[in-house]
């Protein structure tokens, strides 16, 4: 059932857990999520960072797809359609395609700038029913091109742009896009904390959820952290597997080359890395 992200992670941040982001790639991908999401009973948030929109073919055929898929697989979990790390331009687009959720990063501008565009954005978002999240501080790493150097969220300006009506923020606090590398501080719990006491009861998101310890993650969602987005572990679960099966040879097995087949081991391995996302951030039954 699509739906925006507002209530999903307002449930979230009240009862202490936390919904996952999965970014999709191409319809292996979304098929995998919403499968595990419905067979969990969890709700979840399916990213759709500008670049793997271009890739299939624009944000109008991800719209077209993911609500056909919903309804064709009977999902009654709710399920938001979310624009990850939006431009202006880009945010407007996903809004006319029908998503249900956008997140514009304005985080690149100067402060005043990132408040009035986050402010239109807010106000054109809920008039039409969609849920909204912005970014203070930058994540690290490099996602599809937008290259962060990763800086620590001020407090202050987080208040600021949650006080715009924004649904949920997310505050760079040291994480990172991509594998972390070995020399990595880890999160700043104290930038979490601080960020978490201006900001009352809004949804905080961590972005880089990849390879971030089980530990890190249990704190970070015991200081507000209701959504957490991971994209890169489903990627490397699906090359891991699609890797096995052509090593093994089995791509020249009989129709082993049908990509119904070929393409079969990695869909699982992307169920098997969601699932135990899912129970990781509590998730579980929560729908
Ligand atoms: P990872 O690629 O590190 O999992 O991060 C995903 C993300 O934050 C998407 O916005």
């Amino acid at each position: 059932m699509l739906v925006s992200a507002t209530e999903m992670l307002k449930k979230a941040r009240a009862g202490k857990y936390a919904v996952g982001q999965f970014n999709i790639n191409n319809l292996e991908w979304t098929k995998a999520i919403l499968l595990t999401a419905q067979e969990l009973n969890s709700p979840v948030i399916l990213g759709v960072s500008e670049g793997a929109g271009k890739y299939m073919t624009g944000v109008n055929t991800v719209a077209a797809m993911v609500k056909a898929m919903d309804e064709s697989l009977g999902i009654t979990v709710p399920v938001a359609l979310h624009l990850d790390h939006g431009s202006y331009d880009g945010c407007y687009q996903c809004i006319k395609a029908g998503f249900t959720s956008i997140m514009f990063d304005g985080s690149h501008f100067p402060i005043d700038e990132n408040v009035a565009k986050t402010t239109e954005l807010v106000n054109v978002a809920h008039a039409l029913g969609l849920s909204i999240e912005a970014e203070v501080g930058s994540i690290g790493g490099e996602e599809d091109g937008v290259v962060g150097a990763g800086e620590c969220a001020d407090p202050n300006e987080c208040k600021m742009i949650a006080d715009l009506g924004v649904d949920f923020l997310a505050a760079g606090i040291g994480n990172i896009h991509g594998k972390y590398p070995e020399n990595w501080a880890g999160l700043s719990f104290e930038t979490l904390a601080a960020v978490n006491e201006k900001v009352g009861e809004m949804p905080l998101v961590l972005h880089g959820g990849t390879g971030i310890p089980d530990e890190m993650i249990a704190k970070a969602i015991s200081l507000g952290v209701a959504k957490i987005n991971v994209n890169t572990e489903c990627q490397l679960a699906f090359q891991e597997a699609t890797r096995a099966y052509i090593e093994a040879g089995k791509d020249q097995q009989g129709k082993g080359f049908d990509p119904r087949k070929l393409l079969a081991p990695g869909f699982e391995a992307i169920k098997a890395k969601v699932k135990e996302k899912m129970e990781l951030f509590g998730s579980v039954n929560k729908a």
